[in-house]
């Protein structure tokens, strides 16, 4: 591949220059190809990177270049999003098909070319596109530049450890069953612990993940929830656990028995093998306190082994909290606070230039077809986003008319009771409508769920940016009372965070990074739903404000 070739000689001389020492290029080969795979005692075909599941882990440094060449082997559209990567000017290389690119198609490759400028933590990589990344998913793990120090004592070893789900049955099937009825799809057969349900499920033989630990040692879990559609909670018997990162950024540590952890969620925290001796049960259990809502209400298990144990040696068990456990998930919630240290600081956009507000949730519209007349719905200010069939990125930067148009509402088209009486209509209006800001501009934007058909908790992913969450309550947000109990100082940074079921989030970010950015409940059925929308920054000034133009081998649709 010529270009590649050109890309590697530029990057090689770049870091022939000693202010860039540090800067590498990684190069990684992902070929989608299918695998049968055993678990819960049966065997079927599943799509996978390299044949892995979870897929290969991207290892990389602050600052470095990342090139990743995807060969798609399967009879499946694919493309891989790298998610919280911010792709400062390189929004080609982001991954959600039709929204920044056409997806590979069958036969087909594609580079993903980026730089992990700034960044250092857990992210992941997974598919965007159809629901194939239940199974096509992996780890990031982002150094920090050499000779840099984690803020915290360096942990004797670091282990990735990815929360997921499984179905049975193939899970493009599911979701195709579930839009054709007009209902909701099947919930999974089990959660997975690095893609095992464990040693307590309804297949034990298979056994399960096991960290092997020394007593007095200190590890780093880099945990991701990269199951479809539950939020996890996560536990080790015996152990607490002390939180030190979220989502790519540092936080200021904290001790906790459980972590919630969202779909689309990374969290780093330190387990300190404390006791002389043993097995120690890991637990992940869904939370969701809809109780209207059905949930697979597995618990996946791994163990926790100290070095010197006998195989024979009882499992000390754990119980994780039930599925409704609100004050556990909420408890986890307000602990979180950004590190903003001097090395770390927290950059708050203090003045807002876009004040939004969001109301999230489903609604109900008529389907012909559909065993009930009607089909489930989801919508951001009452519009079910609607997939173009080219990408929005392609039609932004070619300036492609009747793709989409950039009336998005910045607030919902009527103001009721969101979290208390439902109002009698339930429709929403389908859309391909996009929110347009300047570059660098400031957002606020209140995300609020609503009690149409059910509340429910909706962890809501932004694409391109880390964003800070200055606030959030239950019930309707009052924009007169609650900006005052902001917390502009040290809010928790993310990428994907957890609405309050029947509550709200406020959250604010700089539009410094031009392109087409996606926003998304990350809850694959809500997104299938049509629980999304984009933002387009226009580019600033000059080159180093602006996209670049796209690579010679994007797909074409
Ligand atoms: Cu992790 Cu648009 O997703």
């Amino acid at each position: 591949m010529e270009v590649v070739r050109w890309i590697r000689v530029l990057l090689l001389v770049a870091c022939l220059f000693p202010a860039s020492v540090q800067c590498m290029v990684r190069e990684y080969k992902f070929n989608v190809v299918m695998k049968n795979a055993t678990r819960l005692c049966s065997t079927k075909p599943i799509v996978t990177v390299n044949g892995y599941f979870p897929g290969p882990t991207i290892v990389a440094r602050e600052d470095d270049t990342v090139l990743v060449k995807v060969v798609n082997h399967v009879k499946y559209n694919v493309s891989i999003h790298w998610h919280g990567v911010r792709q400062l000017r390189t929004c080609w290389a982001d991954g959600p098909a039709y929204i920044t690119q056409c997806p590979i198609q069958p036969g087909q490759n594609y580079i993903y070319n980026f730089t992990l400028a700034g960044q250092r933590g857990t992210l992941w990589w997974h598919a965007h596109i159809l629901w194939l990344r239940a199974t096509v998913h992996g780890a990031i793990v982002i150094l920090p530049k050499r000779g840099v120090p984690y803020p915290f004592p360096k942990p004797h070893k670091e282990v990735t450890v990815i929360l997921s789900e499984w179905w049975k049955s193939d899970v493009e099937a599911v979701i195709n069953e579930a839009l054709k009825s007009g209902l909701a799809p099947n919930v999974s057969d089990a959660h997975t612990i690095n893609g095992h349900p464990g040693p307590l499920s309804s297949c034990p033989s298979q056994g399960g993940f096991k960290l092997p630990v020394e007593s007095g040692k200190t590890y780093m879990l880099r945990l991701i929830n990269a199951a479809l559609n539950e939020e996890l909670f996560f536990k080790i018997a015996g152990h607490k656990l002390t939180v030190v990162e979220v989502d790519a950024a540092y936080v200021k540590p904290f001790n906790t028995e459980t972590v919630l952890i969202a779909p689309g969620q990374t969290t780093n925290v330190l387990l300190s093998a404390a006791h002389a001796t043993g097995k120690y049960l890991v637990a992940a259990s869904p939370f969701l306190d809809t109780p209207a809502i059905l949930v697979d209400n597995k618990t996946a298990t791994a163990t926790v082994h100290y070095s010197g144990t006998l195989g024979s040696t009882a499992t000390t068990l754990t119980v994780p909290p039930p599925r409704n456990a609100t004050p556990v998930a909420a408890n986890f919630t307000a602990s979180l606070r950004s590190l903003n240290s001097k090395k770390y600081p927290a950059r708050v956009p203090l003045k807002i230039d876009h004040s939004l507000f969001f109301t999230i949730g489903l609604g109900i519209n008529p389907c012909a077809t559909c065993v009930n007349g009607s089909r489930v719905v989801a919508d951001i200010n009452n519009v079910t986003f609607v997939m173009p069939t080219i990408s929005l990125l392609q039609a932004h930067f070619f300036k492609i008319g009747g793709v989409f148009t950039d009336d998005f509402p910045g607030n919902p088209p009527v103001t009721y009771n969101f979290t208390g009486t439902q109002p009698a209509n339930f429709q929403t209006n389908n859309g391909t409508r996009i929110y347009r800001l300047p570059y660098n501009s400031t957002v606020q934007l209140v995300l609020q769920d609503t009690g149409m058909i059910a509340p429910e908790n909706h962890p809501l992913h932004l694409h391109g940016f880390n964003f800070f969450e200055v606030g959030r309550g239950l019930g309707n947000f009052n924009s007169k009372k609650d900006p005052k109990k902001f917390n502009l100082v040290d809010p928790v940074e993310r990428n994907t965070i957890g609405v309050p079921s029947g509550g709200w989030t406020a959250i604010r970010f700089r539009a410094d990074n031009p392109g087409v950015w996606f926003m998304h409940c990350h809850l694959e059925v809500h997104t299938t739903w049509g629980l999304k929308m984009a933002f387009i920054v226009d580019n600033g000034k000059g080159p180093n404000e602006s996209l670049l133009p796209p690579p010679s081998d994007l797909p074409k649709c």
